[in-house]
């Protein structure tokens, strides 16, 4: 049986107002509930978040391709393990399209992550033109392949996130989640064998409390990546519920 994950993603959006309601509420939901919750807040509040509520798992949204030197404006993996983050996002879709990472990039993400200790969560998901293309399969296996070409494989998680469905209201039903589900179940069996039942696959993508239940409710969806709705303690709460139920 594989733990279910809620990971709050907020973006760029919130501020330590929000650490401070989000932390206590999810202290106590986590004092009967054995659903591992990740908040990320924005890069300058994760520090102090550590620091004042430990008990709560906090993540970074990015952690640099570099690990020291003139990098202007980058944090590194071995900086955000030294503050005490333990997870981190990487190649979400928004710095793949916005920001030009690339699978190379992420690949060396991941890799000074793992090496720092960092809990990675890979995001990988088609566009809408892929998909109606009917290339879904081979972006989120080429992203796999690509992505965690250095990793060491059982210990990530990865986050399947359609990218038409973020931030959209426009969810990939529960069957068209599962079908690549199972696929990157597959490809991680053919990776590392039966170590592939024991890594927890997220969906995103305009994830609320009135679908969280019956994504949640798939055979190989270990919880969901959530934007838009972890902004609110009451729906992420309610999402947190959700998982807790399935
Ligand atoms: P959304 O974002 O829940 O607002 O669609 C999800 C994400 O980008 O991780």
């Amino acid at each position: 049986m594989r733990n279910k994950w809620v990971i709050a993603n907020w973006k760029l959006n919130g501020d330590y107002e929000l650490v401070k309601t989000f932390a206590p509420a999810l202290k106590s939901f986590s004092a009967d509930s054995n659903v591992s919750i990740v908040v990320c807040p924005p890069a300058v509040f994760v520090q102090s978040a550590v620091r004042d509520y430990p008990e709560i798992k906090w993540g970074a949204q990015l952690a640099s391709a570099y690990q020291a030197g003139a990098y202007t404006g980058e944090i590194s993996a071995d900086l955000l393990s030294q503050v005490g983050v333990h997870y981190v996002l990487v190649g979400h879709s928004e710095r793949r399209s916005l920001f030009q990472e690339t699978n190379e990039s992420i690949a060396q993400q991941i890799k000074l992550a793992q090496q720092a200790q960092l809990k990675v969560v890979l995001c990988v998901g088609e566009s809408e033109t892929e998909r109606l293309a009917g290339k879904t399969n081979q972006v989120v296996l080429s992203q796999l392949e690509q992505g965690l070409a250095k990793a060491n494989i059982e210990d990530v998680i990865i986050a399947y996130e359609p990218v038409w469905a973020i931030g959209t209201g426009k969810t990939a039903t529960p069957e068209q989640a599962q079908e690549v589900h199972a696929l990157i179940r597959s490809w991680l069996t053919e990776k590392i064998a039966d170590k592939a039942s024991q890594v927890a696959i997220l969906y995103g993508g305009s994830v609320g409390p009135a679908n969280a239940k019956e994504l949640f409710s798939q055979a190989d969806i270990d919880g969901g990546l959530v934007g838009g709705a972890s902004l609110k303690i009451d729906s992420f709460l309610a999402i947190c519920q959700a998982a807790q139920d399935n």
